[in-house]
């Protein structure tokens, strides 16, 4: 007998019996069958199995009684279509309990959970419908992310995660330490002149002698091969060590990081648009039972924002006119914002990135040409624009707010040392950094997509939390 998953039961009828081997969502007995829904996890719907008695060895009448929510079983039947709400189901003639599942402590039983709740058994959750369809999904986005740039001849690169170097200079860097800590005595911290020590703990010995930290971001590594493979990409792990409790931050997340050699701001716009309208696709086509059920019971409109978001050009608007129509509009009714005080400089706070995509163009957006002194020491300067901005972009989606960010590169040597002695960067931490402006310096960009927002936005759950199997921020590393 062949194994079927549950989701190909539909496409393809066999004749013969089959086995089905997963976990069991409810069990009914009657006076002379019982019926057991088994889910298998290729799919939202489980598979209705029914057991007439009459049909049945005495092994699997026994087993009956001891099956219970949360089982895992093997059922071997034979497919038949079905009166009930779904298309077939398992007129079955055989049931094995795999593994018990004693009902009494068994922490999902059948009932609909908070999803709060449920992070508090991440190791379980992925057994409910919600938390087994967002898996589902973000499985095909990250497939389809990596086969849109394939696809373009994108090279994929896997860049550290350990590492010196703090691309975004937001100071948001987890130290990475060899020392033992509990037998290091005084640990030998770099002190101010009075003796103090200094904030940001500072040891002076780390890996290996050397200070280490995770990596907030691939950039800096990935502009190292696009110089030198025209495309390239990355796309995996990143930290950042700040204390925001918020429904849009984790401190590890996924980041995919494409950097493109002679290129520029448009084309890293053009690049991201064209990304996202590929894996939005991709799992309108893949995903609908999931995106059906997103929609059904998270978004009603989901569906038709995410086929806009194939069909129709994203907007983009200059940081100034942002500025301009958020202002336009605070000023009809200040008290309705948390952040009213908006000006050229302001750093966007989530309400007015989401007022932008929701309610001002209903679209995803990118805003460019951001103010120099928001941004990050790499961005090339804008130089017929008094200095004042960057060759910077975000976009913004509704929903979500920012879901990437991205530049295109200072190539011009003396330029970046300027932007970095501004900053009191040492140039010296940057050494290998700045020998790509050294040696056949090309115009560059790239950006950085936030994988799990990007997960949020396409199944419409709304905590971050859930965009990602085990969700680490401030206070929480269990399992
Ligand atoms: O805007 P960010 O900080 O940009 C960079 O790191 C650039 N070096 C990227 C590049 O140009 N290669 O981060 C990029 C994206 C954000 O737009 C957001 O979607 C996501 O990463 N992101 C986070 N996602 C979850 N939790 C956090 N704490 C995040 N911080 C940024
Ligand atoms: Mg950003």
């Amino acid at each position: 007998k062949i194994l079927k998953r549950i989701k190909t039961v539909d496409a393809a009828p066999t004749d013969g019996e089959v086995a089905i081997k997963g976990w069991v969502r409810t069990v009914r007995k009657q006076k002379t069958l019982a019926f057991v829904e088994v889910n298998d996890g290729s799919s939202l719907s489980g598979i209705q199995c029914v057991l007439p008695f009459d049909d049945i060895d005495e092994a699997s009448k026994k087993e009956i009684d001891n099956l219970s929510t949360g089982c895992s079983v093997e059922v071997v039947g034979k497919i038949v279509e079905s009166q009930g709400k779904q298309k077939y189901e398992v007129q079955s003639s055989n049931l094995r309990i795999v593994g018990e599942c004693p009902a009494d402590t068994y922490p999902l039983a059948k009932k609909r959970h908070s999803l709060e709740y449920l992070r508090t058994i991440a190791h379980l959750r992925p057994r409910t419908n919600t938390v087994a369809a967002v898996a589902r999904v973000r499985s095909v986005l990250a497939g389809s992310i990596h086969q849109f740039f394939q696809d373009t001849g994108f090279v994929y690169v896997q860049t550290p995660l350990i590492t010196a170097s703090d691309c975004e200079g937001a100071g948001e860097m987890f130290r990475v330490t060899t020392l033992d800590l509990d037998n290091v005595g005084e640990l030998p911290m770099k002190k101010d002149e009075d003796g103090k020590t200094l904030a940001g703990v500072d040891y002076e010995e780390d890996f290996f002698g050397k200070p280490a930290f995770l990596t907030v971001s691939g950039q800096l590594g990935g502009e190292t091969h696009a110089c030198a493979l025209g495309d390239i990409y990355t796309f995996g792990p990143t930290f950042r060590a700040e204390n925001s409790q918020t429904t849009r931050h984790l401190a590890e997340f996924n980041m995919v990081e494409p950097e493109m050699a002679f290129a520029d701001l448009n084309s890293a716009m053009d690049n991201a648009e064209n990304m996202l309208k590929y894996v939005v696709g991709e799992a309108l086509k893949k995903c609908d039972e999931d995106l059906t059920f997103f929609s059904k019971f998270y978004d009603k409109g989901l569906k038709e924002r995410l086929e806009k978001v194939v069909k129709k050009p994203f907007v983009r608007c200059s940081y100034r006119d942002a500025i301009k129509y958020l202002q336009e509009e605070i000023a009809k009714d200040p008290s309705k914002w948390q952040f009213p005080d908006v000006e050229f400089g302001t750093d966007l706070a989530t309400e007015h990135e989401r007022w932008l995509a929701e309610t001002k163009f209903n679209s995803c957006v990118f805003v460019y040409n951001y103010p120099k002194k928001i941004k990050a020491f790499y961005m090339r300067d804008n130089d017929e624009d008094g200095g004042e901005t960057v060759n910077a972009m975000d976009l913004l989606v509704p929903g979500v707010g920012e879901l990437v960010g991205g530049s295109q590169r200072e190539d011009r040597l003396d330029v970046l040392l300027e932007k970095m002695s501004e900053l009191d960067l040492d140039p010296e931490d940057y050494w290998w950094y700045l020998d790509l402006r050294r040696f056949g310096s090309v115009p560059h960009a790239g950006y950085g997509l936030g994988f799990e927002r990007l997960v949020c936005y396409v199944t419409s759950v709304e905590n971050i939390r859930e965009a990602i199997a085990f969700p680490r921020y401030p206070g929480n590393a269990e399992f």
